[in-house]
């Protein structure tokens, strides 16, 4: 089978240190489910991944559309504030230290943001961001 590849953004809709979220939705034993991920932008580089925590199963950005800390150096689920490795999705504090967020493979391709590789459906209208009304860097006080 070709190689999936499915353009989810414009490289500037995300943020040079941002993160934003959208509910794909893919294909799994003849059903359609959704598939929710998160984009995290690092300058050039961009990174995916599935947007459920390992500790518990939630959704990240508890608060939809915050996926970062506040220095914007890593991914912090709101729940229960665990910290993610941008680069590589590893838990490094947390309740969940140690175990990985799920990676979604991703590349840029010209000026588009794609997601390869994943049997997505494109027919039912998932494929949008979930957070359009969300700016981009939150930065909030405690
Ligand atoms: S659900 Fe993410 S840290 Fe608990």
């Amino acid at each position: 089978m070709a190689e999936e590849i499915f353009a989810v953004c414009h490289v500037n809709d995300v943020a040079k240190r941002g993160a934003i979220g959208f509910v794909l939705a893919r294909r799994e034993g003849g059903k359609t489910i959704p598939f929710p991920i998160m984009l995290v932008r690092q300058g050039k580089s961009f990174h995916a991944y599935v947007n459920r925590c390992p500790h518990q199963g939630s959704r990240i950005d508890f608060q939809p559309g915050h996926f970062l800390d506040q220095g914007h150096r890593a991914i912090v689920c709101g729940k229960h504030g665990a910290l993610f490795e941008i680069a590589t999705g590893a838990c490094t504090d947390g309740p969940c230290a140690g175990a990985t967020l799920e990676k979604v493979p991703v590349i840029v391709d010209g000026e588009d943001v794609c997601i390869v590789g994943v049997d997505l459906a494109e027919e039912d209208g998932l494929d949008r961001p979930e957070n359009d009304e969300t700016p981009q860097i939150m930065i909030t006080s405690d």
